[in-house]
């Protein structure tokens, strides 16, 4: 399939987006650095011209466990979801990025929170259905493969939301799946 740059033109967009949902699959899940992988994703969208006037702030806690999860899956759910902030807020804002552990010390929480225009309950209803958009060249798809992604690795994805009270994306991931945790010091 000859897609050359799936971040330019709108058909180029709806090609990529039905091909990420029509590939939705297992996660292949291995022993992963969460922080790593996040880290990875801002510095993917820092310096991108639809990011200039994005301020992010990072609130990471550096010793988290370490997750077993599928690297690429789970960066697509990040990317999706800053990707969406900075489109919220239509290039300029605050988005506050979090990961700490889990009150129970038995999960990792990464919050994504915006300062955009929020959203009402409607719309918070049919967010995580497919093909839902309230953009005029959106896909609808980024939501619900990336809940799609999130279930698979047995984890939670919340939102909570007030029109002009920005958005805020919360993912809950298990730290426990079967290996090892955090390494001895
Ligand atoms: N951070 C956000 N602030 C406000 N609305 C949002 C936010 N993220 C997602 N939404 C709403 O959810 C809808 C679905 O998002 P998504 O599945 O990523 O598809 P798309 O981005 O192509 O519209 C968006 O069209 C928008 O209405
Ligand atoms: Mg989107």
């Amino acid at each position: 399939m000859a897609v050359r740059d799936p971040r330019d033109g709108a058909v180029q967009k709806i090609i990529k987006g039905l091909l990420d949902f029509a590939r939705q699959s297992e996660p292949e899940k291995r022993e992963n650095d969460v922080l790593e992988i996040l880290k990875k994703t801002i510095a993917l969208v820092e310096n991108h011209k639809d990011f200039r006037e994005i301020e992010i702030i990072e609130d990471f806690d550096p010793n988290l466990p370490r997750l077993m999860l599928d690297r690429d899956q789970i960066q697509q759910v990040f990317m999706n979801l800053i990707v969406n902030a900075e489109e919220a807020m239509n290039g300029s804002g605050t988005l506050y990025v979090r990961a700490k552990p889990g009150p129970d010390g038995l999960t990792v929480v990464i919050m994504f929170r915006d300062n955009g225009p929020g959203m009402d309950e409607d719309t918070m209803r049919k967010i995580f259905d497919p093909f839902f958009t309230t953009k005029e060249m959106g896909t609808g798809l980024g939501l619900s493969i990336s809940l799609g992604i999130i279930v698979n690795h047995g984890g939670e994805l919340e939102v909570e939301s007030k029109p002009g009270g920005g958005a805020c994306f919360t993912i809950t991931l298990a730290a426990n799946s079967g290996a090892g945790g955090r390494a001895a010091a």
